[in-house]
């Protein structure tokens, strides 16, 4: 198992706002065909602004921690300040990760990007009623 830092051991193991919205107003799920993790994030937009942010993530260590801290980052952001949150961004948040898992990082922020994507392109399409 690679070193973590304090700080990545503390979001792995008390990850925060894990979880589901069961009625998300966008949901983003990618994975990593490579290492088989999986994370997917779910948010509420209120005022243009992330409200809640909640995820699900099956992977790795560095994975849970990046998903805790992506999710801590973007909860009362403005969506297009969300969507700058970029992987180095929460690796250094996280003080760090360990080389072989900066990809673990870039998972965490696509999956964010992905949910706002998501929210957004339903709004054009009227596809959900707000
Ligand atoms: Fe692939 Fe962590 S090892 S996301």
């Amino acid at each position: 198992m690679p070193v973590y830092n304090e700080k990545v051991m503390d979001h792995f193991m008390n990850p925060r706002n894990v979880g589901e919205i069961a009625d998300a107003d966008g949901v983003g799920e990618v994975g990593n065909p490579v290492c088989g993790d999986m994370m997917t994030f779910y948010i509420k937009v209120k005022d243009d602004r992330l409200e809640d942010v909640k995820f699900k993530t099956f992977g790795c260590g560095a994975a849970i921690a990046v998903s805790s801290m992506v999710s801590e980052m973007a909860k009362g952001k403005t969506l297009e300040e969300a969507k700058k949150i970029t992987p180095r961004a929460v690796a250094d948040q996280l003080e760090g990760l360990p080389k072989q898992k900066f990809h673990c990082s870039n998972l965490g922020a696509q999956a964010l990007k992905k949910a706002i994507n998501n929210y957004q392109s339903q709004k054009k399409t009227g596809g959900k009623k707000k």
